[in-house]
């Protein structure tokens, strides 16, 4: 995308302004082709640093770099026609300062055309993310669960029961003042992800957050079936590709095995056929 291009079909104040209607729908992707099945079932379309777990088969969404969001960011807007394109900043490239947080924001929306980046954290980053959305860049917050602090959290576990129920509900207020569009709660108990879906004024994207929020989110290839090494409770699956994928390669393999491929409709004759 240059700076000559029309605007995208849909923007932050779009998605904005959806808090309280029809659900909002959000799926990762990490590809062009990927994007081009999500987008015409997608309001936004997230190139999630899942990337690093489910494409590059890491531990966990640490190693994540910015050449790989810049690279799948890339792929997803060319294949993303409507649904809105944003970008997960990667760990370590926000962190240190609002500075540093929109030298790499800026980066993910001019080197990919995404009109807007996901970061993770709350009222410690709330004035990291008033300086980006003063500055030019629309910023989807995450908090509850935030899989770049797995080893402060100790786990992917459930946040928010019990007292750990107002740091949420603060965490969701901060980035709301902070001038975040929307916020994705993910592994927040159902009733409290309901009240913070109450008291904001932005919409709350869930994922593993029950029903009452303003949106939903799964990784893609969780739902499809493709991404099986750990499931959560929280993903339904929809299909069952990585099963049908590993019973199409079992027939292949065995088809060569017995030089049942390829067959002849499938080869090139030795002499040209006749043209008419
Ligand atoms: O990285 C990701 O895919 C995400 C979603 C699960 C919300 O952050």
């Amino acid at each position: 995308m240059s700076a000559t291009s029309p605007l995208r079909p849909v923007l932050p104040p779009d998605i904005r302004a959806r808090k309280g209607g029809t659900p909002l729908v959000v799926l990762t992707a990490y590809s062009t082709p990927v994007a081009r099945l999500v987008d015409p079932h997608c309001d936004v379309v997230l190139v999630g640093d899942s990337v690093g777990m489910v494409i590059h088969g890491l531990p966990s969404t640490l190693g994540v770099t910015m050449e790989m969001m810049i690279l799948h960011g890339r792929a997803v807007v060319r294949g993303a026609a409507r649904a809105m394109p944003v970008i997960d900043m990667p760990f370590g490239s926000y962190e240190e300062s609002p500075v540093q947080a929109f030298r790499n924001a800026s980066r993910l929306m001019a080197e990919t055309g995404a009109p807007a980046v996901k970061l993770e954290g709350g009222l410690h980053m709330h004035d990291t993310i008033a300086f980006l959305t003063a500055r030019g860049v629309p910023v989807m917050a995450h908090v509850g669960l935030t899989p770049q602090a797995v080893n402060t959290l100790g786990g992917y576990k459930v946040v928010g029961r019990d007292e750990e129920a107002a740091k949420v509900m603060a965490d969701a207020g901060a980035v709301e003042a902070a001038g975040a569009f929307s916020v994705v709660l993910e592994k927040v108990p159902e009733g409290l992800a309901g009240r913070i879906t109450e008291k904001l004024a932005i919409p709350t994207i869930g994922i593993g957050a029950g029903v009452h929020c303003d949106g939903q989110v799964l990784v893609v290839d969780d739902m499809l079936g493709l991404f099986t090494e750990f499931r959560p409770k929280f993903v339904k699956r929809y299909a069952e590709l990585g099963r049908t994928a590993d019973e199409a390669i079992a027939t292949y393999a065995a088809d060569v095995r017995a030089r049942a491929f390829p067959a002849p409709e499938h080869a090139f004759p030795d002499a040209a056929p006749a043209r008419k």
